[in-house]
């Protein structure tokens, strides 16, 4: 048995809770969260010491606010748990940067939850792109809008623990164009403004990648109800679009505003990615997103922030641990 450690069970942290239970040789070996209240009420047993945790499973899943991740990661890692965080990778980029050296120094393996690869319909647009089906690709227009999340301690709201919309939805869609089109080499973005609306947040971005193509990007914690993705790709010989609000799915649509969308003959996105980290944990195979690949997208989120803040283009720069 694989015996699994949650730390964080807010939304994400259930989610994970869910999939790893529907894998035939996993079992949960225990949960923590600051707030063990929430463990209670679900009817499991809370685990009061995280280091404990660690200690006594065989891999980490953690799911806790952004700017926690690398604490627990450097944790996990340097007792020889292999590590499932959820995206981002990391808060800022100096963060990112010890995560990466200290994955070397103990060959660790840690997945992030880029869960956007794992929808069948982004997937199917990858492969659409790379066999040709719009020519050579030009422009691409791609939207994610939701409303503003509900959280512990509201800490979305926090531009210091999420890094707002651009680091924490639309981050989504930085790894998505990254793993169609590659490096990117510049990046302008703006946001709602400095005088920010609390629990509303709003943010527009062009990128150019190095082949070539540039993406605008809508990420946007201002719909009011229900969830919204886009994606257009226009190439020399076509378009390819995808609108989430069109999708081949059983949909189940709570009075909290949370959508959840079940594709009657695929297994769910989140599933897909949990059934990869353990493959990589057993068997060593490579997952779809790669720790570089998140270091990637991270980088590109934090330069879209780094425009916002300079009112300027930013020029992507390699990384120390490049
Ligand atoms: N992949 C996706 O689609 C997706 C969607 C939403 C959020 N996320 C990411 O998942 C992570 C968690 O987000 P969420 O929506 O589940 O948040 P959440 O607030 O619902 O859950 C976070 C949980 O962590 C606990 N917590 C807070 N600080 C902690 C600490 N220091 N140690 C232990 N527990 C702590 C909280 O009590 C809470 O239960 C974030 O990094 C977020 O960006 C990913």
């Amino acid at each position: 048995m694989l015996k699994v450690g949650i730390i964080g069970f807010g939304k994400m942290g259930r989610k994970h809770l869910e999939s790893f239970k529907r894998i035939p040789g996993v079992s949960i070996c225990g949960i923590f969260d600051a707030s063990p209240g929430k463990i209670q009420e679900a009817g499991l047993k809370t685990c009061p010491d995280y280091k404990h945790l660690i200690k006594e499973c065989d891999v980490i899943c953690i799911a806790t606010p952004t700017d926690t991740h690398k604490q627990y990661i450097l944790e996990a890692i340097a007792v020889g748990r292999p590590v499932f965080v959820e995206k981002p990778l990391c808060r800022t980029v100096e963060e990112a940067e010890e995560v990466m050296q200290a994955v070397k120094k103990y060959k660790a393996k840690v997945m992030v939850g880029h869960v956007v690869r794992y929808f069948n319909q982004y997937a199917a647009i990858k492969k659409a792109i790379a066999d040709g089906c719009v020519g050579k690709p030009a422009v691409a227009r791609i939207t994610r809008c939701s409303k503003f999340p509900k959280a512990s301690n509201n800490w979305f709201n926090s531009r210091e623990k999420s890094g707002g919309v651009i680091l924490d939805l639309m981050i989504h869609d930085i790894d998505f164009l990254i793993w169609c089109f590659g490096d990117v080499e510049r990046v302008y973005a703006k946001d709602i403004g400095r005088e920010k609306i609390p629990n509303m947040d709003y943010a527009l971005a062009v990128i150019r990648f190095k082949n070539g193509v540039i993406a605008h990007l809508e990420a946007s914690w201002a719909l009011s109800g229900g969830f919204r993705a886009r994606v257009e790709v226009a190439g020399t010989e076509g378009l390819v679009n995808y609108d989430s609000r069109h999708p081949a799915s059983l949909k189940v649509e709570h009075s909290d505003g949370n959508v959840i969308r079940e594709n009657p003959v695929d297994e769910n996105a989140n599933q897909m990615e949990i059934r990869e980290f353990v493959e990589y944990v057993l068997n060593d195979e490579l997952p779809k997103t790669t720790l570089h690949d998140a270091y990637e997208a991270l980088k590109v989120s934090l330069a879209a922030l780094e425009s916002v803040k300079s009112g300027a283009v930013v020029k992507l720069r390699r990384g120390k641990s490049e």
